[in-house]
């Protein structure tokens, strides 16, 4: 295995730690993935279209990634898509030579990932992965590799190559988009054109709103259970923000369907849990709603809630995270780096080892 980082790219240049380096690196990595040819992109859009049935496949945060992707391949190219934990996928998947097996691995070598890919094969199944480390098992093993090139990524926490991976889903599923004609060849030129801005977005997030992010976890990183809610996509986006609390705090964050949350976990609401929840542009007037409705019974108990939103200032949000307006696809993605940001600076204040979390390891290659 050959590797291509030079030794001063894998320093922290200037950063306390790796992870808010790897974070501030994002504008560039998803600048490098949005061009990557067309080609490319291209080749995976139609391998899906072409079998029967397309598994999204990852472990921990690229489980996520795959979750976020689902809900990009609905809205976008009208396609059902499931996601799956690679440690569940050959109890759920069903597999055969007409399925497709979409993985994605920042190292390429997790095991539960690499089980579910030979799984996958030794059925008949098609491959392809995106992968972060060149040379890789999963990278080699599979029919098409997508290298997005995001550079090292030291910390224990995936972030940076994370977004990348949302950013090169979002890619094939605009294309799926087009090639199934959900989108008219207009409204793809245009999410071409809105993509383009995702790296100054996410730019304008690091630049804009990291002081107040960082003022709300440092006040309110002792409370020790988070419940994390969103709809729809968002829910995917909280559910890695949670997985991201988890790692670096130690403190319990539980990611959520807002509609999910009243059949049970609403027990727990009291002034000991906390609540953040990932609110969609209002113009999507249903699941900004619907959400709402959410916040709605979160405060009718009396919880304290954390809303990350792109409205005016609402006085139904104890803490507020206010966005600049972007296109509804890329919306969720600025909310997820908020996130980030919010664990990094609550486990800074709880003075947590960030780059190495206890118990954590970068790369789990065995079962
Ligand atoms: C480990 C890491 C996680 C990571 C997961 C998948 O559990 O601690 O941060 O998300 O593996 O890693 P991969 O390299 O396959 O993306």
């Amino acid at each position: 295995q050959t590797i291509t980082w030079s030794p001063e790219a894998a320093q922290k240049g200037g950063f306390p730690t790796f992870m808010l380096k790897e974070i501030h690196e994002q504008p560039n990595s998803i600048h490098t993935v949005l061009s990557i040819e067309q080609a490319q992109i291209h080749q995976l859009a139609a391998m899906i279209h072409e079998h029967q049935r397309t598994y999204l496949v990852g472990v921990g945060t690229t489980y996520y990634v795959a979750l976020v992707a689902q809900y990009y391949f609905a809205s976008l190219a009208k396609t059902f898509l499931p996601a799956l934990s690679s440690d569940e996928f050959e109890y759920a998947a069903e597999v055969d030579g007409n399925t497709l097996f979409v993985c994605n691995s920042q190292s390429g070598e997790t095991y539960d990932t690499l089980k579910a890919l030979r799984f996958a094969k030794q059925r008949g199944a098609a491959s392809a992965a995106i992968v972060n480390v060149i040379g890789s098992s999963i990278s080699r093993e599979v029919n098409l590799a997508i290298m997005q090139s995001s550079g090292p990524e030291i910390c224990v926490l995936s972030t940076k190559a994370a977004v990348a991976q949302m950013t090169i889903l979002l890619r094939v599923a605009l294309e799926l988009g087009k090639i199934k004609g959900v989108l008219s060849e207009q409204q793809y030129e245009e999410a071409q054109l809105q993509l383009k801005d995702l790296p100054e977005a996410i730019q304008w997030v690091l630049d804009q709103r990291m002081s107040v992010i960082r003022k709300i976890a440092t006040t309110h990183c002792h409370i020790k259970n988070w419940l994390f809610l969103g709809r729809g996509i968002y829910m995917a986006a909280a559910m890695e923000a949670a997985l991201k609390m988890k790692e670096v705090t130690y403190q319990h964050a539980e990611g959520m369907p807002g509609g999910f949350m009243k059949h049970g976990t609403i027990s727990l609401i009291d002034k000991e849990m906390n609540t953040l929840v990932l609110v969609p542009p209002q113009r999507e007037k249903d699941l900004y709603e619907a959400t709402m409705s959410n916040v709605e019974e979160v405060k009718a108990r009396g919880g304290f809630i954390v809303g990350f939103h792109y409205g005016e200032p609402d006085s139904r949000f104890n803490e507020e995270v206010i966005f600049r307006d972007v296109p509804s696809m890329l919306a969720p993605l600025l909310e997820l780096v908020a996130g980030q940001l919010f664990a990094y600076y609550s486990a800074v204040t709880l003075g947590r080892n960030i780059d190495k979390p206890r118990s954590l390891a970068k790369s789990v290659t065995v079962a």
